[in-house]
């Protein structure tokens, strides 16, 4: 299955994508994750990207479509994947039709819809870990005491870009550039909208019940 994960930030489509990941045995593919290993590394992207990210603006559709052509043609994305986070506006949504014109192209886009204070709740309240980019929650699911991750022992930090005035900066720039893929989507008969502000394992258990739906119709 080829599956786009999208919606507002803070709507969990990383958490989802991280356990579905799992669960299908296809990669989960986040362009925030690759943008932040970047930044980390200090290599030209990440230099690039590093100022765009801390105001919650966009990385620029060249440098994101780039990566993705690159990432896609990797041996693992052969069998399916779930992209995260890609893509976020309407060019890089054609150019990622061009890129799949020779296959079947996408099969489902899952649209997380959450109350935008539920999403700013999340958000401030998230700590990401900087070896495996797992993420904890200060109300729901605290690290632990000593700040290092259960899964990988890295350290745990809060994102720049989770700073309650730059996560209602996120939240404008995915209604002005994100939100217009909806109606693309649905134009392509491809748009599954779920209620996402639900527990984490009851949204896991409608996207798998979809997916099953999905394959029955293939
Ligand atoms: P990116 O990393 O993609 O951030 P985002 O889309 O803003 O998404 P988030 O990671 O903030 O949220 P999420 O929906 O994954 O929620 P999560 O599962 O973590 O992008 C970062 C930046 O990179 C962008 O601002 C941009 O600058 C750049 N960028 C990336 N892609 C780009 C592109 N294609 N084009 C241009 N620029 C790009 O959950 C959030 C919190 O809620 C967590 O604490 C989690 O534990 C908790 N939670 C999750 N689900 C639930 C639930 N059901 N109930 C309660 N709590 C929950």
């Amino acid at each position: 299955m080829r599956f786009i994960f999208l919606g507002a930030p803070g709507t969990g489509k990383g958490t989802q994508a991280s356990v579905l990941s799992q669960t299908f045995g296809i990669p989960q593919i986040s362009t925030g994750d690759i943008l932040r290993k970047a930044v980390a590394d200090g290599t030209e992207l990440g230099r690039k990207a590093k100022a765009v990210m801390e105001a919650g603006e966009l990385v620029s559709d060249d440098i994101i479509i780039g990566l993705i052509a690159e990432r896609l043609a990797q041996p693992d994305a052969a069998k399916g994947y779930i992209l995260d986070g890609f893509p976020r506006t309407l060019q890089q949504a054609a150019a990622l039709d061009q890129l799949l014109s020779h296959s079947a192209g996408i099969d489902a886009v899952i649209c997380f819809q959450v109350p935008e204070d539920e999403i700013v709740r999340r958000l401030t309240s998230r700590r990401t870990c900087r070896g495996c980019g797992r993420n904890y929650n200060m109300i729901t699911d605290p690290p632990p005491a000593d700040n290092r991750c259960r899964d990988c022992g890295g350290e745990i930090y809060q994102r720049d870009d989770d700073k309650e005035e730059t996560v209602r900066n996120r939240l404008q720039v995915y209604a002005e550039k994100t939100a217009p893929l909806i109606d693309y989507y649905k134009k392509q008969g491809k748009l599954h909208e779920i209620d996402a502000s639900r527990e984490i394992e009851e949204v896991r258990r409608e996207i798998v019940d979809l997916s099953r739906r999905l394959s029955l119709r293939a």
